[in-house]
């Protein structure tokens, strides 16, 4: 006898299928609970890899304005270059590819003119001073309070025949900037010096005075005219100059 009541009618769907329909019902909505799960986990690194892509973009344009600006500094209204000296140095020391593209689009220049020093003269200590405090505000960062700069990155500026010879090629690496290889003191760098921004004519012809007659230098003082007459000569300049068409090695 089975235990089934015996007045009821048969159940519309038997015993057995509606278990075996209950369990398949259960697996499909596993499955569906399982498929939404895996598409909102999903979503997440999506929405971090869009993210990265944009962040790459940018660093990537922003680098080839980096770029644009160290190769040809623009100026402001006021004669100071668009990239600061912070921003240059920066960007040397992150991407040591950037000297050597600049060098690719430089421009060949004029050798500059014979040089002959006169006997020496001591700087007066007026000049003495503020030369020391636009050193202290301009080139200190790379070249030391000592003047022997970082090798190999930053060359010394005690003592070598550069800094004392015609003072056209400091005057020229302080407006334009300076690139390409050059040895100093034994020591090849190939670096490079981003234009100086924000110094008068007075303040090169001060500063370099200072470094002249600085860390066991003995140059002559250098004049507001010696500078002025070096940046008209080369007023259409923009691009770096680079140690080669100098003449420097
Ligand atoms: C951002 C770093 C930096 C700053 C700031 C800087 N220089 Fe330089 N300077 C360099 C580098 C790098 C070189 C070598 C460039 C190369 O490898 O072609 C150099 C080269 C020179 C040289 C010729 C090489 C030598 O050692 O004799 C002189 C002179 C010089 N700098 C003077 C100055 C003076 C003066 C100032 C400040 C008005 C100054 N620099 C500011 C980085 C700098």
């Amino acid at each position: 006898m089975s235990d089934q009541p015996s007045s009821g009618r048969r159940p519309l769907i038997p015993g057995q299928i509606a278990s075996w329909l209950g369990a398949i019902s259960l697996v499909a909505a596993a499955l569906i609970a399982t498929g939404y799960a895996y598409t909102l986990v999903r979503r997440a690194p999506d929405a971090l890899t869009d993210r990265r892509k944009a962040q790459q973009n940018l660093r990537a344009e922003t680098d080839k304005k980096e770029h644009a600006l160290l190769a040809e500094p623009s100026r402001n209204a006021d004669g100071t270059y668009r990239i600061s000296l912070e921003d240059a140095q920066a960007l040397i020391v992150k991407d040591s590819q950037v000297i050597a593209k600049i060098q690719a689009g430089a421009a060949p220049a004029a050798p500059a003119a014979a040089y002959v020093a006169g006997p020496f003269v001591a700087a007066d200590a007026e000049q003495m001073k503020r030369g020391a405090a636009v050193y202290a505000r301009t080139c200190i960062v790379c070249h030391q309070p000592t003047g022997k700069g970082l090798p190999p990155v930053f060359p010394s500026i005690a003592e070598t025949p550069i800094v004392v010879g015609n003072p056209e090629l400091p005057i020229k690496f302080i407006t334009n900037g300076l690139i390409g290889p050059i040895t100093v003191g034994g020591m090849t760098f190939n670096s490079a010096m981003p234009p100086v921004a924000g110094v008068s004519d007075q303040d090169i012809a001060d500063v370099l005075t200072y470094v002249r007659q600085s860390f066991g230098n003995k140059g002559n003082p250098v004049t507001v005219d010696q500078v002025k007459a070096v940046r008209a000569a080369n007023a259409a300049r923009t691009a770096m100059w680079n140690t080669a068409e100098l003449g420097l090695k």
